[in-house]
C-alpha cells in the first residue's frame, strides 16, 4: 500500500538518493524537511521535483511549531529522520552547530512525531513508524592491521558493540541514537535505527575525502591525505545505502538496530590511489594523477578503522549491496566528469576545497 514518508534531510547527499529511489522506483509519496543548509542542495533533485508525489518544505528540525505544522499538513506513515550536520571536521571546528541540530534537533522531532502520533487512531497509528538514521562512527575505533600481529582476526562493529564516539560529530549522533531508544522504551513511539558506514557516490558536497579528490584532481590541486592515509573506512555506494534504508523503513522490526556496510575495507591511500587510475583511464593527461597526492597533517582523534558486520540486515531483511567498490568508484568517477553543472555552482558557493577541521 502506497504510504507518505516525511524525509528529514532530504536535500542533503544521502537523503537525496533516498527522496529519488522512493519517487522513482516506488509508489510512495515523498514530503523533503530540509533547512537547506550549506550542505543541502535542491539541484541534486531536479529529476524528482516535478513528480505529483514530491513536496518540499524548508523547515528547520529544532522548530518545534513548523515541524508539528508539517506533520499536520502532510500526516505521514514514516519518518525518515536523516537530517543532520554530517562533516567530522566541520565539528572539529564549531561543535555547536552539531549540538543543536543533532541533539536538540532530533529531540524536538521526536517530541513533534510522538505528539502526532498519539492523536492517530487505528491502522495509521500502528503502522506509523520513526526511522533514525545514523552512523557507524557511534561505535568509535576498531583494531587496525598494522596493530595487530598478522593473521590476527579482526573484529567488526555489529548492533550491540557499546557506544565509544570520539568526535563531536559522532558523539552528538551518538546521543540523538540513545534519545530515539528512550522514547521507544519510555513513550513507546514506534522507533528504528540504523548505522551505516562511509558513503560515497553521485551529488556528494566535494568537502569529503572521494569528490574532494576526484575535484582537486582534475583541478591539478594537490590531493590532500590525512596523516599517513592508513586510516580504513568500509565503503558503501550511496544508491545501495538509499535501497537498505527504504528496506528497513517498509519492512524493519520496530524496536531493532540494524547496521549497513559495504563489506568493502579500505585505507584512505588506496581510494585516493584508485581515483587516480582510474582518471588516468578515462581523463588522461601528461602526468599520473597520483603524482598529486600530498600528505597533509591528520585529523585530531581521528578513528584509525571502522568496519561493520552487515549479515543482520541481509538474513533478516534480505539487503545485500549491488556494487562493488570497484563498481561504484567507477561510476562516481564518470558521474563527477559527466555532471561538471552541479559541482560548478557547489564550488562557486561557500566551500572552495579549503581545509577543515585540523584543529588549529
Ligand atoms: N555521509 C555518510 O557517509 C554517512 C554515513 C552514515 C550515516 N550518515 C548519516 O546520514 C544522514 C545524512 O548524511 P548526509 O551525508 O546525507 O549529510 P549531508 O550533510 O549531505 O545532508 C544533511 C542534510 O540535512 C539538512 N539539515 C541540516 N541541518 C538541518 C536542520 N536543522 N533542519 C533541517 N534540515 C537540516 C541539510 O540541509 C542537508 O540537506 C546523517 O544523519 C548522517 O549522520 C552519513
Amino acid at each position: 500500500m502506497s504510504k507518505t514518508i516525511l524525509v528529514t534531510g532530504g536535500a542533503g547527499f544521502i537523503g537525496s538518493a533516498v527522496v529519488r529511489h522512493l519517487i522513482n522506483d516506488t509508489d510512495h509519496t515523498v514530503v523533503n524537511l530540509d533547512k537547506l543548509t550549506y550542505a543541502g542542495n535542491l539541484e541534486s533533485l531536479t529529476s524528482v521535483s516535478d513528480s505529483d508525489r514530491y513536496s518540499f518544505e524548508q523547515v528547520d528540525i529544532c522548530d518545534a511549531e513548523e515541524v508539528k505544522r508539517v506533520f499536520n499538513t502532510h500526516k505521514p506513515d514514516i519518518i525518515m529522520h536523516l537530517a543532520a550536520e554530517s562533516h567530522v571536521d566541520r565539528s572539529i571546528d564549531g561543535p555547536g552547530e552539531f549540538i543543536q541540530t543533532n541533539v536538540v534537533g532530533t529531540y524536538t522531532l521526536l517530541e513533534q512525531a510522538r505528539a502526532y502520533w498519539s492523536a492517530l487512531e487505528g491502522d495509521k497509528k500502528a503502522g506509523f513508524k520513526f526511522h533514525h538514521i545514523s552512523t557507524d562512527e557511534v561505535y568509535g575505533d576498531l583494531p587496525h592491521p598494522d596493530e595487530v600481529e598478522p593473521g590476527t582476526e579482526l573484529p567488526l562493529f555489529t548492533e550491540t558493540t557499546p557506544y565509544a564516539p570520539s568526535s563531536p560529530y559522532s558523539a552528538s549522533k551518538a546521543s540523538s541514537d540513545q534519545l530515539v531508544r528512550s522514547w521507544l522504551r519510555t513513550y513507546k513511539l514506534p522507533t528504528l535505527v540504523t548505522n551505516c558506514s562511509n558513503n560515497y557516490g553521485p551529488y556528494h558536497f566535494p568537502e569529503k575525502l572521494i569528490p574532494l579528490v576526484i575535484l582537486n584532481a582534475l583541478a591539478g590541486k594537490p590531493l590532500p591525505v590525512y596523516g599517513k592515509g592508513n586510516q580504513i573506512r568500509d565503503w558503501l555506494y550511496v544508491e545501495d545505502h538509499a535501497r537498505a534504508l527504504v528496506v528497513v523503513a517498509l519492512n524493519g522490526e520496530i524496536g531493532e538496530t540494524y547496521n549497513i556496510g559495504g563489506h568493502n575495507e579500505k585505507q584512505n591511500i588506496e581510494v585516493v590511489q584508485t581515483i587516480c587510475s582510474i582518471l588516468d583511464e578515462v581523463k588522461p593527461k601528461d602526468s599520473k594523477y597520483a603524482d598529486q597526492i600530498t600528505y597533509v597533517q591528520d585529523r585530531p582523534g581521528h578513528d584509525m578503522r571502522y568496519a561493520i558486520d552487515a549479515s543482520k540486515i541481509e538474513r533478516e531483511l534480505g539487503w545485500k549491496p549491488q556494487e562493488t567498490f570497484e563498481s561504484g568508484i567507477r561510476k562516481t568517477v564518470e558521474w563527477y566528469l559527466a555532471n561538471e553543472g552541479w559541482w560548478k555552482a557547489v564550488l562557486d558557493g561557500s566551500y572552495q576545497g579549503e581545509r577543515l577541521g585540523s584543529g588549529s
